[in-house]
């Protein structure tokens, strides 16, 4: 049985990779080479790369996750739909299946790429708390600089029926539900389920896919989401992106479900990129949990939701 244990990339189409290069960097990536017409950039963890960015009409193309063992490719390589087993033409290389999801989502089932050395991060802030003091003569000075991206934690994606696809996500690549969104007025009307990685007693992300309604003909991402070093990393991150210019969408908040300090960005071709810290962590054996989609349930503080935070793309 496939257990995907965690995402590896998300792959979009832009028709300039430079201006997506250096939207990238100031969002705190760094750029691990490019091949052809593709454009790959790395966070500081020790994936070869979190993002791909293919030359061509700006859209979303992939996410790929990492498959428990090389036997799931052989697994996956059966299901209906999927390509055979493929070398990656890409740092690190390995191999993966491209697997056809609900609403014709590619997901890429990827094992055996080789990790790439970490990139130095600063240490996490230590914090003088009100009755837990841990710094004396040690100056608070973070840098003011792009919120460095330790990887990529997870990815929104809108379906045409968000229920299918959960239980896709369950049955093809063993996902567990973590939280499920129902309407306010109806709870039989599911808007969207957080999904996690069966990772046993091990540590996983609250969510690494969020399955969420799309309105009719919507099927796009919604967003991607890229972990920082701590809470001041998302605030300076914020003020980074301000003074480049860029179009600021959500935040600075923290989530709710899955308690994120999070600030959500538009790229240059109107996708939502999402900076976070502080997210929760669960294990396999926790019971699924079931919200009105309110704003209480989506932020326990920050600025009223954004009127276009739905939108797949803006312009
Ligand atoms: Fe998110």
């Amino acid at each position: 049985m496939i257990k995907v244990q965690d995402i590896v990339y998300c792959v979009f189409r832009a028709p300039d990779l430079d201006k997506m290069a250096t939207f990238l960097t100031d969002f705190g990536m760094v750029e691990n080479g490019r091949s052809g017409d593709r454009l790959f950039m790395r966070g500081a963890g020790a994936y070869p790369y979190i993002n791909v960015i293919e030359k061509g009409e700006a859209g979303f193309v992939a996410v790929g996750m990492l498959a428990g063992s090389a036997a799931e490719l052989d697994e996956a390589a059966k299901l209906p739909g999927s390509s055979p087993v493929e070398t990656i033409d890409a740092p690190g290389g390995g191999k993966r299946v491209r697997l056809k999801a609900p609403d014709n989502y590619r997901i890429d089932l990827v094992h055996g790429m080789e990790p790439a050395p970490e990139l130095k991060v600063r240490d996490p802030l230590a914090i003088n708390f009100g009755w837990k003091k841990q710094r004396v003569v040690d100056l608070q000075r973070p840098a003011f600089e792009p919120a460095r991206i330790v990887r990529l934690g997870h990815c929104v994606l809108k379906f045409s029926d968000g229920d299918a696809a959960a239980k896709w996500l369950r049955e093809t690549l063993g996902m567990l539900p973590t939280d499920r969104l129902h309407a306010p007025d109806n709870k039989a009307a599911t808007l969207g389920t957080f999904m996690r990685c069966d990772r046993g007693q091990k540590p996983a992300d609250h969510h690494t896919i969020f399955a969420l309604q799309a309105m009719p003909g919507d099927i796009n991402v919604h967003h991607t989401s890229y972990e920082v070093q701590d809470p001041d990393a998302v605030h300076i991150g914020n003020q980074w992106l301000h003074s480049k210019g860029y179009v600021a969408e959500w935040g600075v908040g923290r989530h709710l479900l899955g308690s994120q300090v999070f600030d959500y960005w538009r790229s240059p071709y109107g996708h939502i990129f999402e900076h976070y810290a502080d997210g929760d962590l669960l294990i396999s054996d926790i019971k699924p949990g079931d919200y009105p989609a309110t704003q209480e349930n989506l932020a326990q503080w920050g600025p009223e939701l954004s009127p276009t935070f739905f939108d797949s793309v803006r312009a």
